[in-house]
This record gives structure tokens, sequence and C-alpha cells, in this order.
């Protein structure tokens, strides 16, 4: 072969192998400026001379030998994209030199391991980290030991008080390690000494250490979306949006509550969604009563029965929280129909009022007031102002990285992204006529906040009871499977 055309084959193949490697993984992560940017947005809010400390999540046991899948902290992955445990994050307010080099941030990380990737996955190590997301100074954590930092000199060392489920792996550097190490560089345990003999070191160590500013300050960040993030929050919500419509299509009563779920996490993997950012919650009947009802297990979801479906897709980190409320044969009866429309004008009074200077407490009153009146003209309780428990929760939060995000929940601000979602949910034996009995209604919209107003990202899963009924109608490949029977 000329060595002109080897070189083309060559050079062709390279390019296609590097092309087809990447194209592999969803291309649609946050960026590494992303983090970078919020770093910088965090180290604005830190005072004077402080550093901020951030731990990787721990890994939770199952049972036996077998964990939960990994999810990390959202404060850590929202400030560095690193999704592996075993991880330390040191943000400083101002340039330090250590060990001869000169920066503001340092990330210690799980070491790369042979054999220990191939039982659970390729793992970033130091260059990766450097290389994907973006970081300068970056060591193993097993350097973090000898690392010659001076806590003493900063005037607040400020993070998060330590999770109490953290196991010691017996592996060098996990996450126990670099919470000991962390503790003893900056004298933690002598806080939990009633009787220190030596007064000064436990009263420098207690005017340094801050274990509640940080809150507040990635409170104030996380409120507020970036146009990256919404970029994925919206995807995760009409996700979520989807599921549902699929799911009315499908919908039959001799389903059972575990199908419907798996209806809607179907679509959620199909549309590349990864997890659930919460247990899914499908109640059929008095389960809808259940306000986190996560067991799912109805057989048949029967004829003439609500069922409420609380799910929300996680994309890329950023969770939905979609509710629908719809019934098994596809038509609201008499008594499900006026409990289901008093919802909705609820929900969409307050919606109409999520919007830039208003307050969560009035938007929240307003669903209030328009319930009890209801419930009231219905005869369901006495008089508007009863006392009763068929509407015992908020009807509002922010949704993010979590799906009850950090806020602090005052004033509606330009590019929140909340919840709105009034329910009533009347079990059986409440005192009222038994025809009440077992109606649960919820109807969850998740709202991006904009100086135009409100706009509802989850406006793709029907919401009106017409609307609903009509989608109901539709055909579906969902529910026609035709799978083997079993015994
Ligand atoms: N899915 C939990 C909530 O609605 O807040
Ligand atoms: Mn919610
Ligand atoms: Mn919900």
């Amino acid at each position: 072969m000329k060595l002109k055309p080897f070189l083309t084959t060559f050079f062709c193949l390279l390019f296609i192998a590097a092309f087809s490697q990447n194209n592999d993984l969803p291309q649609d992560y946050l960026t590494k400026e992303f983090h970078k940017d919020r770093r910088e947005q965090l180290r604005k809010l830190l005072p004077k001379n402080s550093v901020a400390v951030f731990f990787a999540n721990p890994i939770r046991n199952r049972a036996n030998d077998v964990d939960f899948i990994y999810h990390q902290d959202p404060n850590f992955y929202y400030l560095t994209g690193y999704k592996e445990p075993h991880s330390l994050l040191l943000i400083f307010k101002n340039e330090q030199t250590i060990e001869g080099k000169a920066f503001k941030e340092v990330l210690f990380v799980q070491e790369r391991n042979e054999y220990a990737e191939m039982w659970t996955g390729k793992r970033l190590g130091v260059e990766g980290v450097q290389d994907k997301l973006g970081f300068r100074i970056v060591y193993n954590g097993s350097k973090f030991k000898s690392y010659e930092i001076d806590f003493s000199k900063f005037d607040k060392i400020i993070f998060k008080n330590f999770k109490n489920d953290v196991r010691d792996t017996g592996n060098e550097a996990d996450l126990f390690d670099l919470i000991k190490v962390f503790k003893d560089k900056v004298s933690f345990d002598l806080l939990n000494l009633t009787n220190t003999s030596n007064d000064k070191i436990y009263n420098e160590t207690k005017k340094r250490i801050d274990t509640k500013l940080l809150d507040g300050f990635m409170t104030t960040l996380r409120e507020i979306k970036t146009t990256e993030e919404l970029v994925l929050l919206k995807k995760a919500v009409e996700i979520s949006a989807i599921g549902q419509l699929e799911m009315m299509k499908a919908m039959h009563p001799n389903m059972s509550e575990t199908e419907a779920q798996g209806v809607h996490e179907f679509v959620y993997k199909k549309y590349g969604a990864e997890y659930e950012g919460y247990p899914s919650i499908v109640g059929a009947g008095n389960n809808g009563c259940i306000l986190h009802y996560v067991d799912n297990n109805k057989t048949t979801i029967g004829e003439n029965t609500l069922i409420l479906m609380d799910l929300g897709a996680e994309y890329h980190g950023y969770t939905a929280d979609v509710t629908r409320t719809i019934p098994s044969n596809g038509k609201f009866t008499t008594e499900q129909k006026l409990i289901y429309d008093l919802v909705y004008k609820a929900q969409e009074a307050s919606i109409l009022e999520t919007k830039i200077g208003n307050k969560f407490r009035d938007t929240h009153q307003i669903t209030v007031d328009i319930i009890n009146k209801g419930l009231a003209q219905l005869g369901i309780i006495e008089n508007e102002d009863s006392y009763h428990t068929y509407y015992p929760h908020g009807s509002s939060h922010h949704i993010g990285l979590d799906v009850h995000d950090p806020g602090q929940y005052k004033t509606f601000k330009e590019n929140m992204v909340v919840t709105v979602e009034p329910g009533i949910y009347i079990p059986k034996g409440s005192p009222c006529d038994k025809k009440w009995w077992g109606i649960a209604v919820r109807i969850e919209d998740d709202i991006l906040i904009t100086k135009n107003g409100p706009i509802n990202l989850s406006a793709m899963a029907p919401r009106k009871s017409d609307a609903i009924e009509k989608a109901m109608k539709l055909p579906s490949a969902l529910n026609n499977f035709n799978l083997p029977k079993l015994d």
C-alpha cells in the first residue's frame, strides 16, 4: 500500500473511531464552563479569607453486598460535574499557594484502579477530571492526608455537617477517611468535647468553623436556573408529561398499579432519562389518599376508579415532578369530576399568579381559599372555615437537581422553576357522605417563571377533565404487548 492512501485511510479511521466513541454517550451534559462559572459565583458569596469544603455523597447500602445506585450530592455535582464517590472539593475565597502551586480550588478524586474498574466501571481519575471537567489542580484522595494545607489561617472554614451514614469501606482514601483527615486538620472533634484541656484551640476552632452558611449560599445559586440548566430541566419535564399522556392512552381498569408505573418509566428511558427523580407514586382509589404512596402494588385498578400518578423523570441529574389523576375507564363519575374540576380551578388560579414579585405563601392561599369554598359548597365540610385534613400539604416547591430543590420560598423570581400542586384527598371513613370516599385528586405542573409570566412546562400532559377523557380514547401500543401469560 502506498503511503498517502494509507495515511488517508488511517486518519479517516482515527476520526471515525474518535467520533463514534464520543457519540455513543449523551452529548448534552452540563458543560465544564457551567460548573466553573458556578464555582466563581459561589466564590463571590464567600466571606473574606474563607474556604468552602464539599464532600461527595456516601455510597448507600441496599442489602447484603448490593448498594443503591450511586447518586452524587447535588451541591457537589452542581459545582464539579463529578459523579463518582469518595471525593472532596475545596473552594477558596482568595488565591492560595500550596506546595508551590497557586490556585483557588482543588479537587481530590477517586484513584484509577484497573481491578475495581473491571467490576464497577471506568473512573475518570486525575487526568480524566482535568480533561473532561476542566479542573487544573486535582489529586487522588490519598494525597489529602499529607497535603500541606494550613486550615488555621482561614477566618472561616465553611461546610455542611457530615452525613451520618458514611461507612468505612476499609479502602484507603474512602469518604470515611477523607472526613477523618479533614476533622483532624481542622481540630473538629474538639468541638464535641465538653471539657477541653486546650481552651485556646477550642475557642479558635469554634470561631472558624461554620456548618450553617453553606446552605444559604447554595440556595442563592440553585434557586435561579441558568440557561443550561433550563434546557435539561425542560427536557425532564417534557419527558414526564409525555409519560403521563402515553399512560392516559394505555390505561384500562384491569391494569395493575405496578404496570402503570412501568409505562411511565419505560417512556422515561425511551427518551434517555436515566432515573426517576423520586420514588414513583401510583395510587388507585383510596391509595391515592396516601401522599407519598410508593408500594404501587394493587393488582387491579378496577372500574370507575381514579388513579393518581405522581412521577418525575430525572434527565442528566435534573428532575421533573408531574402529577395527573385519571379515571380508570376513561370517564370521570359525577363525584370524581366535581372534585377534579375543583382542584383544577384552584391550580389554574394559582398558576396565573405564579409570577415575578408574587409570594409563595399567597399562591398557596389562593388554592386553600378555592378548595375550602368548593368543599363547603359540595357539603363535604360544614363551611369554608371548618377544620379539615382533605388538603394537608403545600402547593409549590422548587425543582432542579433535587425534587424539592433549595429555595428561600419567599418571592418568585425570573428563571425559577416551581411546581403548582393542589390536591383533595377523601379517605374511606371520612366525616362526609360515603359517595366521596376514596376520591383523591392531585394535579401538579412544573412552571417556569419568566418576564412574560408563567410558562407551564408540563402542558403536554392533558390537564382539563374533558381533555383527559379525550386523550384516553386514543389508541396505545403500550397496553397490547401480547406477552405470554404466566401461571
Ligand atoms: N412528588 C413529591 C411532591 O410532589 O412533592
Ligand atoms: Mn411536588
Ligand atoms: Mn409530585
